[in-house]
């Protein structure tokens, strides 16, 4: 079990073993991408690679929360005055801690060390992830439970004030509403969560391009503003437009983006449906149909993903395509039982022989949203 050796140094470390847990899954993203901050749609689900966290109150006269992250380091973070950006990892957690404090919650001095084996920078929430399992730990330590929508709200305002990029709900709601085995149909405007069942006979693969994005270094918020001009020029919400009004869009990027964007949401629909009809190769062919738009219309694909999803395609899968916001991270893909390891197989000699290195395959499960629990 992936907490014992938390727990284990939390004990070497403070002297007294744990007394709160909290785990948040990592998410993917089965199809709906850079739709969600213009009241669109996402289908994602949570996957069995966590961020973990144990703690334990600090000895009395301290005023801040003692972090070693056995990934990124160590941090302290105060309790109480100012506390501002700091540039670096410890800002997701920062962050959080600030929207409990500025609502007059009176989080404890702790111990936390916090680990897990969701990969970073890869696609898959893990700013989110961490975030999540941060905000539960300190609602349980401060016996402050705030319903659960309200959480992933604050933990993505956390992101906007802390980290910089101005993201939409897409992770923090995955991350904080998934259901085992199951995924959801995110509806962004309504903030509302239809539960799918996931195809039969199929299992999910997830891929990591080594490519690691930097959200916060402005591709994302460049995207977020084209998608702005869009909707300036037409005056609605992409999410009311169809492919019709795409000739009032003068500028041919702006254009290309909205068609992405106004193209994704109806793909997501058609998904949640093909979902609903265990009919896995029309939701296999909307995911590729995906990746292109992604890849052509929004430009967030890279020369790796491309390359992973071709070979995907090449494979026999039914379906795959980039997942999260692009620049790197990770390719998603369907592929039929008992294809995996002629999958993995070809995967790998195709993505090694473009020279890209070994692929980093993962077989994923549809899990449950963050969480915390008392330790003893
Ligand atoms: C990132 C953001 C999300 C979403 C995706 C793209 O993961 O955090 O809000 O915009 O990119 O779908």
């Amino acid at each position: 079990m992936l907490l014992a050796p938390l727990a284990q140094t939390l004990t070497e470390r403070s002297g007294s073993v744990p007394l709160w847990a909290a785990r948040a899954p990592g998410r993917v993203n089965l199809i709906g991408d850079h739709t969600d901050y213009s009241q669109g749609f996402a289908l994602p689900m949570g996957i069995n690679l966590y961020t973990l966290a144990v703690a334990t109150p600090s000895t009395a006269g301290s005023e801040s929360i003692r972090i070693l992250s056995t990934r990124e380091g160590e941090a302290r973070l105060e309790l109480s005055g100012e506390d501002s950006r700091s540039g670096d990892w410890t800002d997701y957690l920062r962050g959080v801690l600030q929207q409990y404090r500025q609502r007059g919650i009176q989080v404890p001095a702790m111990d936390v060390v916090i680990g897990g084996n969701l990969p970073l920078g890869a696609g898959l929430s893990s700013s989110a992830s961490v975030e999540l399992c941060f905000a539960s730990l300190i609602e349980l330590a401060s016996s402050q439970a705030l319903p659960t929508m309200e959480r992933a709200l604050l933990c993505q305002q956390a992101e906007h004030d802390y980290a910089g990029v101005p993201c939409g709900i897409l992770d923090q709601f995955a991350v904080s509403f998934a259901k085992e085995n199951r995924a959801m149909l995110l509806d962004c405007r309504e903030r509302s969560i239809q539960s799918l069942r996931l195809p039969s006979q199929l299992s999910i693969a997830i891929v990591d391009s080594r490519v690691r994005h930097e959200l916060a270094d402005g591709g994302y918020a460049a995207r977020r503003g084209e998608v702005e001009a869009a909707q300036e020029q037409l005056g609605k919400s992409l999410r009311d437009a169809s492919v019709d009004d795409l000739p009032e869009i003068t500028d041919d990027i702006i254009r290309a983006r909205a068609r992405h964007v106004i193209s994704e949401n109806d793909r997501v629909l058609a998904f949640a449906a093909a979902l609903a009809s265990d009919d896995r190769q029309t939701a296999g062919r909307l995911m590729y149909a995906s990746h292109e738009s992604l890849s052509r219309d929004f430009a967030v694909s890279c020369d790796e993903l491309d390359t992973l999803v071709e070979a995907a395609r090449e494979a026999g899968a039914p379906g795959a395509r980039m997942t999260g916001g692009g620049f790197g991270g990770s390719m998603i893909a369907f592929v039929n039982v008992g294809d995996e390891a002629e999958f993995a197989r070809l995967i790998n000699k195709r993505f090694s022989g473009a020279g890209f290195g070994h692929a980093d395959i993962r077989w994923v499960e549809a899990v449950a949203g963050a969480k915390a629990w008392k330790w003893t």
